[in-house]
């Protein structure tokens, strides 16, 4: 009988869990084994009863789940000192968010790397990064409405009228959308801007204004992704841009290209240009910052601005980041198993883009 187990995340600073209750529950129905490492799921509220109550089982130490599983399932790159499982280990699948980290090659371990999914239409239930990308940008809305000290929304009230607070999302990938959504939810006026052509419906259909630039801007590659604009086309953007940051009262950067350092979009001087008290939230953080002020991780509070770079957004709400995390990896683990058995198609194009030992074999 094949086992899953799900193993404590080795980063504190996280607080999801990549297997919750539910997803387990759906496992052991499929007469798969699912072991939990005691405690994984108390930072995103599941206790170990709740794993219990579905018929899984809780080991103590993340040891014992790598003996008794078949496949293991963390958020996180493992620190798991590989050299050191017993040679007559048999062969075990990890599968996670391994950054892009190269793993070692011992061809008894499979690593399968979900944030290599390709965004294909038939990838999207298995997309890690679209699922907490979306939390992120929904977050960022709720950060950027708690810093600000106005309303969110227009209201006509006794005490006369307040005008809806004005923001400006630049970035309209899964975030930036997301993060256009909720603001609108919230009753804020919102414009949109992305490099890519194809946003401008998109912005549109979830409630925002978009902004046309009037410069010739590098649409996206072959995969769908912004291509990095060269230094003219980057400065005459921001200056294009000035105008809208300073009159924004929250400015929310997502924008980035995978792999590379996120361009600087928000200045220094927009920074100083804008009124005092406004906001601006850098989801771009992890790969530098789209804005020029402020460090990864921090608060910053600049000639009368908030600047936030949140790091582990998904964490204000892990009960849901982990919920979508781990219907991500039902999805993806409903690829690889049939009838009970493991089968890792080489020639299905999901499996091969996460697959980063193709050479391991499944004894
Ligand atoms: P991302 O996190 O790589 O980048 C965020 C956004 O920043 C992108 O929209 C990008 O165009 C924009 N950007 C980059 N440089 C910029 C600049 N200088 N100024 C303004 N905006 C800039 O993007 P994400 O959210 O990962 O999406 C990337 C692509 O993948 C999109 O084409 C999206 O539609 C596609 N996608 C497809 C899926 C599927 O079909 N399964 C699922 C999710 C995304």
């Amino acid at each position: 009988m094949l086992s899953v187990g799900c193993l404590k995340e080795n980063n504190d600073n996280d607080f999801r869990v990549s297997l919750t209750p539910e997803t387990s529950k759906k496992l052991i129905e499929k007469n798969i084994k699912v072991f939990i490492q005691e405690n994984c799921g108390l930072k995103s509220g599941f206790n170990n009863e709740d794993y219990e109550n579905i018929g899984a089982k809780i080991l103590k130490s993340s040891e014992s789940i790598i003996e008794n599983s078949d496949i293991l399932i963390s958020v996180n790159p493992l620190d798991i000192e590989f050299e050191k499982i017993s040679k007559d280990t048999k062969s075990k699948i990890f599968i996670g968010n391994f950054n892009f980290k190269n793993i070692i090659p011992d061809n008894r371990f499979i690593f399968l790397a979900l944030e290599k999914i390709p965004r294909i239409a038939r990838a999207q239930s298995m997309d890690i990064l679209s699922s907490q990308a979306s939390i992120a940008g929904y977050q960022s809305s709720l950060l950027a409405a708690n810093h600000l000290k106005k309303y969110f929304p227009m209201l006509i009230t006794a005490a006369g009228t307040i005008p809806p607070a004005k923001i400006l999302v630049i970035g309209a990938g899964v975030a930036g959308l997301q993060a256009i959504a909720t603001c609108n939810r919230l009753g804020a006026k919102v414009t949109g801007f992305d490099v890519r052509e194809s946003t401008k419906e998109q912005v549109e259909s979830v409630g925002g204004r978009f902004l046309e630039l009037n410069y010739d801007y590098d649409d996206s590659d072959k995969q769908g992704y912004a291509k990095e604009q060269s230094s003219e086309k980057q400065k005459k953007q921001n200056e294009l841009l000035s105008e809208y940051i300073q009159t924004s009262d929250c400015v929310i950067t997502t924008a980035a290209i995978p792999g590379k350092k996120a361009p600087i979009i928000v200045t220094k001087k927009n920074v100083e240009s804008m009124n005092f008290g406004s906001v601006v939230i850098d989801l771009a953080g992890e790969s530098g910052g789209n804005c020029e002020i402020g460090d990864y991780g921090e608060v910053t509070k600049y000639s009368g601005v908030i600047i936030d770079k949140p790091k582990n957004i998904t964490n204000l709400v892990s009960e849901h980041s982990s919920l979508v995390f781990s219907r991500n990896v039902e999805a993806y683990l409903d690829l690889i198993i049939d009838e009970n058995k493991v089968n890792l198609d080489p020639n299905d194009e999901i499996i091969k883009s996460t697959n980063l030992n193709l050479e391991a074999k499944i004894e």
